[in-house]
């Protein structure tokens, strides 16, 4: 049995890891040891019946032990201890779900359902770092995937509309906060069916403009609101977000020179933990509908094409309705004024888990 480092396992992205683990069976399979910043000593989490204390999670000596390390732990930490367990000669496998290796020529892009080949390539090469990748590009694939690896894709322009959980557990809290905080101003005159919308929406938007909203997290109000940007700014405009969407989707798909563009706007909305995105794709050539759709459904086991009808889709075609699954469905997909080869198209994902840690335990899986 191999031993398997964890560390972050506490945090929002390791919480379901540590869900989907359980729920896969994948600790009876592993010896595990769980890793702290902060709790060194403290009895560790009970999973698959292996009982052990907490270790300290900067003891290079500890980590090198492991044959597997799998980091939730965010991208600070890799890049304080990343560089010194490999200066200290450690070989083992580093699973990692922060993006501070993922564009290193020797890490791959871990999300086996589009590039397993790839995975499996690299390990025979004797790569040792896998790193999982931004949830947009990740739940793009998922859903898209069937295009993009049929090499159908000329370019993709996008629109994201990105839930609180990516920011973090505190943005999530804060998100909910502000939606309370909202109907408290107003909880009143809602009782009343008389009472004037526009006197209710004043007051509202009054309140979202008086500076008083929980905002530590976000830095604006977000509920009712929406915020067009994520993460850091670059040099030429575009979000460091917006700029991951081609890196890493041509990393994954290992394009080389043949580079598809893939640029587009990302919005951070008042969903939880389901990033939506909508598409305008231009296909390479002019491919009937039904035949898109078949490439699309049978990609993988988890993508699923929503019909474009506006009950199915209201139905199925949304956060509430995706999240907490590992459905990655399609919809909306119809061919735009512009031409044949203009392909519109709208996916939903959780962005815990396939954009975040499904792709860390399969690759686990894949290791062990
Ligand atoms: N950067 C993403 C977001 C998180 O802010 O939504 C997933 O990588």
């Amino acid at each position: 049995m191999k031993n398997v480092g964890f560390v972050g396992w506490r945090g929002m992205v390791g919480s379901v890891l540590m869900q989907r683990m359980v729920e896969e069976r994948d600790f009876d399979a592993i010896r595990p040891v769980f890793f702290t910043t902060s709790q060194q000593g403290a009895e560790a989490p009970v999973y698959g019946g292996h009982r052990s204390v907490l270790q300290d999670a900067f003891d290079i000596d500890a980590l090198k032990a492991l044959d597997i390390i799998i980091s939730c732990q965010g991208g600070d930490y890799t890049n304080e201890v990343y560089p010194k367990l490999r200066e200290s000669g450690w070989n083992g496998y580093w699973i990692d779900a922060a993006s501070s290796l993922r564009m290193k020529d020797d890490a791959i892009i871990i999300l086996d359902p589009v590039n397993n080949q790839h995975i499996q390539d690299g390990l025979n090469k004797g790569i040792k770092t896998f790193v999982g990748g931004n949830c947009t590009v990740s739940l793009m694939l998922m859903s898209l995937g069937g295009l993009f690896t049929n090499n159908l894709v000329e370019w993709a322009s996008v629109a994201t509309y990105q839930a609180a959980s990516g920011a973090g557990a505190r943005n999530m809290r804060e998100l909910l906060a502000q939606m309370g905080s909202l109907h408290t101003q107003v909880a009143k005159e809602l009782q009343d069916p008389a009472s004037a919308i526009l006197d209710i929406e004043k007051k509202v938007t009054d309140f979202t403009r008086s500076g008083t909203m929980p905002t530590d997290a976000f830095g604006v109000p977000l509920a009712g609101s929406l915020i067009p940007w994520i993460d850091k700014a670059l040099e030429n405009g575009q979000s460091r977000e917006e700029w991951k969407g081609q890196a890493e989707t041509n990393k994954i798909l290992e394009t080389g020179n043949n580079i598809i563009p893939v640029d587009g706007l990302c919005v951070r909305v008042g969903a939880l933990r389901c990033h939506s995105q909508a598409f305008t794709l231009k296909l390479k050539k002019d491919v009937p509908l039904s035949e898109i759709e078949q490439l699309l459904a049978s990609h993988n086991d988890w993508v699923k094409v929503v019909p474009n009808d506006r009950e199915i889709t209201m139905r199925e075609l949304t956060p509430a309705a995706v999240t907490g699954t590992l459905s990655t469905p399609v919809g909306r997909l119809r061919k735009l004024n512009m031409g044949p080869e203009y392909l519109s198209a709208f996916t939903v994902g959780d962005q815990l888990l396939w954009g975040a840690a499904e792709p860390l335990r399969r690759m686990l899986r894949i290791l062990l």
